[in-house]
């Protein structure tokens, strides 16, 4: 019997639905590090990659691919990030922004965490929101609370020293502003979340 318009409507949305609860087979390449459901395997500079918006997830794997972020502590981030096709990044980002992010269960500093509230207040909140604010996915930047603290430590002086480029030019005027300490601050806060 030939499928009607309307049977094959309703294959496409039944797949496309089962498609967004399933992994794309392309994240056994990234298992290793970040694990299945994206929460990492316990390596502390790996960052978690749940809870970010899937326009971000894109935005990061380009800016490897195309070298606008350098991999210094693990080169194979960049090397797999390099073979990965438009498909497999479109497919990636959508499968890893559905996952919520784990909370994250790590000590921190209170004292250091206030002032790294301050300083979040006043230079990042405007383009830097929670994972779970409603809304996260028309922010500019990428939400960092609750990421872990070695990652955003290592990407923070990654921008100072100039070994990830700038995207945008408003945010490099904020790390400008910051001063010795700041970013053990922030860390902080972003850890007590
Ligand atoms: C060998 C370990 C390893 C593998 C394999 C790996 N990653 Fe990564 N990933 C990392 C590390 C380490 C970073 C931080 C790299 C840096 O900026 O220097 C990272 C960063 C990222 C980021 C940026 C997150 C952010 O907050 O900016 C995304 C997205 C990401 N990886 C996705 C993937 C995907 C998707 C795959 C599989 C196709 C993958 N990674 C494979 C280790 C790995
Ligand atoms: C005008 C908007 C804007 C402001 C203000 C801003 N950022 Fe960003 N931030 C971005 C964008 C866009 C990205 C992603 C693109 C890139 O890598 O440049 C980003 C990326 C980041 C990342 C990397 C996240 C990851 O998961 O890899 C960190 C860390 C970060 N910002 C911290 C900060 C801190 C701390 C401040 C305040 C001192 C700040 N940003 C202020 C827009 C902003």
């Amino acid at each position: 019997m030939p499928m009607t318009r309307l049977t094959l409507l309703l294959a496409v949305a039944l797949s496309s639905a089962s498609a967004l609860a399933e992994a794309p087979a392309i994240v056994a390449a990234c298992k290793s590090c970040h694990a299945e459901d994206g929460s990492g395997v316990g390596i502390h500079f790996v960052p978690i990659i749940t809870g970010i918006p899937a326009a971000h997830i894109e935005e990061a794997l380009y800016a490897y691919k195309d070298g606008a972020r350098q991999c210094m502590t693990e080169p194979v981030m960049c090397e797999t990030a390099a073979l990965l096709t438009d498909e497999d990044i479109a497919d990636l980002a959508e499968y890893f922004s559905q996952l919520e992010r784990p909370s994250l269960n790590v000590p921190y500093d209170e004292s250091l965490a206030e002032r790294g509230e301050q300083l979040h207040d006043m230079h990042c909140a405007r383009c830097h929101v929670p994972p779970d604010d409603p809304d996260v996915a028309d922010a500019l930047g990428y939400p960092l609370h609750g990421q872990h603290p070695a990652y955003l430590r290592y990407a923070l002086q990654a921008y100072i020293d100039g070994t990830r480029e700038h995207l945008l030019e408003q945010m490099k005027e904020k790390m400008d502003l910051l001063e010795d300490g700041d970013v053990e601050a922030l860390v902080n806060y972003y850890a007590s979340y």
